[in-house]
């Protein structure tokens, strides 16, 4: 592609933690795997890329020069204003915690002691509520039932303040392979083939559909 300069990605991927006391926490299945094969295809195609991951290991994350790491929805969202503004193009990978313990309890809950209640309080909007330029270009996922797929990714590329959204069916999560669709705000809707494609394979068709987008963002600056 014909840059002035390599476009710099953000990718955030994988799941939070968010801890209930000082060894168990509240998670969930994301593997980080398809974030990562973004990263990767970004950075073949000549982006300068840092990646923001959770606490998970898919495989090839090492290889990537960039990575820093954050547990919790909170350490996400103090990361991403810190970085955002350098760079040019998000993908918001990351599966973000709902919900978090309201309180977390010192030291370690013994077995011993009476089963604990655990409150919940909902954790904030991050990508909805982060600060963009128009020159920068965002890409929100969503995760849903494969019935309510489109609608929903709809409502949330608005909620999101997307540029585009990729809707995934459920069963994405920690599989090994995607049933991706990319909704755009015209209501436009590309899928990437009939049925399921590898992580790898939709990464890099992803990356082909999102790239000139955002470059074309670049020159508004
Ligand atoms: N996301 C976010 N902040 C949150 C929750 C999610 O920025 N507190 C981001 C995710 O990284 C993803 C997008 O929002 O890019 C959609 O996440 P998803 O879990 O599908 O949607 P939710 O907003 O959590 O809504 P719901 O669970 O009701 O579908």
């Amino acid at each position: 592609m014909n840059r002035q300069r390599p476009l710099r990605a953000l990718v955030t991927l994988g799941p939070t933690h968010e801890p209930m006391d000082e060894v168990r926490f509240i998670g969930n299945r994301s593997s980080g795997r398809m974030g990562t094969e973004i990263a990767r295809a970004l950075a073949e195609r000549g982006c300068g890329v840092r990646v923001l991951a959770g606490p998970c290991q898919p495989a090839g994350l090492d290889s990537l020069p960039d990575v820093r790491r954050f547990r919790t929805a909170e350490e996400l969202r103090d990361l991403l204003r810190t970085d955002w503004p350098a760079f040019d193009l998000l993908i918001m990978a990351a599966a973000v915690a709902d919900w978090r313990p309201r309180t977390v309890r010192a030291g370690k809950t013994r077995r011993s002691d009476a089963p604990p209640l655990v409150e919940l309080e909902p954790v904030p909007e991050i990508l909805g509520t982060l600060s963009s330029r128009p020159d920068q270009f965002v890409v929100g996922f969503a995760l849903e039932p494969a019935t309510d797929l489109l609608a929903s990714a709809r409502a949330k590329l608005a909620r999101k303040r997307a540029d585009c959204i990729v809707a995934n069916p459920l069963e994405t999560m920690d599989a090994p392979t995607v049933e991706g669709t990319l909704v755009w705000p015209d209501g436009a809707v590309e899928r990437a083939e009939e049925g399921a494609c590898t992580k790898s394979a939709f990464a890099k068709w992803l990356v082909d559909r999102v790239l000139p987008k955002a470059d074309a963002r670049l020159s508004i600056r």
